[in-house]
């Protein structure tokens, strides 16, 4: 089976010369509506060099400038995708899409950066997987990238390699995994050791949160570098009633198991006042949890990703198998068909924060590495390419947020968090040229028979979207335009990240300061004190 869909460029894309789309580094944006989180305005925007040099109207531009005409078009901020994993060794398999197709469908949806994660095995250093991802992004990359690293097992040595990340690699988030148990999973004490040296080094703690307890009966049937199985104490039960397609997935981990784990993420992140990201929000329960933890104070941000904002578990009871297998992910997709709705009403309000997508890409012939037992299907689905469109359609479309909100949630808010902004995440002036012209009249069927992306299927196949890129600047360089897309491996560069991102860690340290407890001032008890050793 081919595991890519094609090797090289689209065949039913015109191959004609884009002009002077490429090599140009003066470019003017005109005429279109400049949309940023917190306000619209119809304004010119020039580019220079890979920055944004100048925004205003009557710009005094030099000559041999492209122009790019955004009359009734938007001008937003590229957007950041916080939550991808290229070419990810998992379950067996390897994902299909590489940094090379992965970045290259980005841009062609109007994502200029993505965030992937390096994820060392257990016992392993978090300083040598790092260094291997990067080996593996750099040259491969069309946009720019940053990573988190993933914390699997703890030790003394864990401890001081988060630290070096921090201080000399550029990272500033690292995620924790509650689920895969003997895998990746930490116990309770090894997460609040972990979240205590997040707060330390000025981190953002990230975690999966699913009760790996409950969802594994925790025997390892088989383990290499490339290769885990996991023989789930509730699968076998599935499995002795027939159950062996990819419903399982769903019924073996209901969402009580991820709404359980986030409270419990959510309790131990406020006991060392460490600030907590619950990637993945895949339920209505589990961002139910995470609101009322905001609401109650906490420094909390919840990303819903693309699968669970656009499409939902109705399609694990697919008739046809490989249909229902391209939807198995964890979290899975919840079968209640109102979530998406509802993580969509939560995330325009501000109870979530951020959008990714985990994309995590597995065509239909490795999926079927678990056609006869769902709990060997690989994990994971697309969506680094639609979900900017996805957003869109769900959210702007259909009334539940405006254009300042899109970005807020696509792009900016996780340039905040991720301590990336005003660099990333703004049309503004010195801005990194992130930039994508938005037509939102536009309308695009998604399907993989048109998509960039290596995989062989499309989770949105045949999803109607209202608002779509048509020019995507990245690095100052237009990349795609009229649907070409010009990408180049290696283009992109990674993106150092500081700790301590002030969105976050300001109401942190305040809190540090004055929210330690003092003992209350008091005479000392001067009656009479029972003896122990008298009463037995
Ligand atoms: O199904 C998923 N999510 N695959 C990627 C690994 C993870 O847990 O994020
Ligand atoms: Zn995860
Ligand atoms: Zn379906
Ligand atoms: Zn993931």
């Amino acid at each position: 089976c081919p595991v890519s869909k094609r090797k090289g460029e689209r065949l039913n894309r015109p191959n004609k010369q884009i002009g002077d789309m490429t090599n140009q580094s003066k470019i003017l944006i005109k005429g279109g509506k400049v949309v940023n989180e917190d306000c619209t305005v119809i304004a010119d925007v020039y580019i220079e060099d890979g920055l944004i040099k100048e925004i205003g109207l009557n710009l005094q531009i030099p000559g041999g400038v492209k122009i790019i005409d955004a009359t009734d078009k938007l001008v937003l901020p590229g957007g950041i995708d916080t939550h991808t994993h290229m070419e990810l060794e998992f379950m067996g398999t390897k994902a299909v899409d590489d940094f090379h197709t992965g970045t290259k469908a980005a841009l062609a949806g109007g994502t200029t950066m993505i965030l992937d994660f390096v994820i060392p095995q257990k016992g392993t250093s978090l300083l040598d997987a790092y260094e291997r991802w990067r080996a593996m992004a750099d040259s491969k990359v069309c946009c720019d990238y940053s990573l988190h690293v993933a914390v699997t097992w703890w030790s003394d040595t864990v401890k001081q390699e988060m630290e070096t990340l921090v201080q000399e690699k550029g990272v500033n988030s690292f995620k924790m995994f509650m689920a895969y148990k003997d895998v990746f999973m930490l116990q309770d004490h090894e997460l609040y050791a972990a979240f205590s040296q997040c707060k330390e080094v000025g981190a953002i703690a990230q975690v999966h949160a699913e009760n790996g307890d409950l969802i594994a009966e925790a025997k390892i049937v088989g383990m290499s570098s490339v290769v885990y199985q996991c023989q789930f104490e509730g699968a076998r039960r599935m499995i002795s009633l027939g159950i062996t397609g990819p419903e399982g997935h769903e019924l073996c981990r209901p969402e009580e198991v991820e709404a359980e784990a986030t409270q419990r993420a959510i309790t131990i992140a406020h006991s060392v006042n460490c600030p907590l990201y619950v990637v993945h929000v895949m339920s209505k329960s589990a961002a139910k949890v995470v609101a009322n933890a905001r609401r109650n104070g906490r420094v909390v941000f919840g990303e819903p990703i693309a699968a669970g904002l656009g499409t939902d578990g109705t399609h694990y009871w697919h008739e046809d198998w490989a249909h229902a297998a391209g939807f198995v992910m964890g979290p899975p997709l919840r079968p209640d068909p109102s979530t998406p709705g509802y993580l969509m009403d939560l995330l325009a309000n501000d109870d979530l924060s951020v959008t990714g997508t985990d994309n995590c890409t597995f065509s239909v012939c490795q999926k079927a590495l678990g056609k006869d037992d769902f709990t060997k299907i690989p994990n994971g689905v697309n969506g680094v390419e639609d979900r900017m469109s996805v957003i869109w359609e769900k959210g702007v479309h259909s009334g539940k947020m405006d254009e300042n909100r899109f970005v807020a949630v696509t792009s900016s808010n996780a340039a905040k968090i991720f301590n990336l902004y005003p660099r990333k995440g703004r049309i503004g002036k010195g801005s990194d040229a992130d930039v994508v012209v938005w037509d939102p009249n536009a309308t695009r069927t998604i399907s993989a028979k048109t998509h960039h992306q290596a995989v062989d299927h499309n989770i949105f196949e045949g999803m109607v979207c209202h608002g779509l890129p048509v020019v995507t600047i990245s690095r100052g360089k237009v990349v795609y335009e009229e649907g070409v897309l010009q990408a180049t491996p290696g283009e992109g560069r990674f993106i150092a990240r500081r700790p301590f991102p002030e969105f976050v860690y300001k109401r942190v340290k305040q809190r540090e300061q004055v929210g330690k407890p003092t003992p209350v001032n008091r005479k000392p008890y001067e009656g009479e004190v029972i003896s122990i050793s008298s009463q037995n």
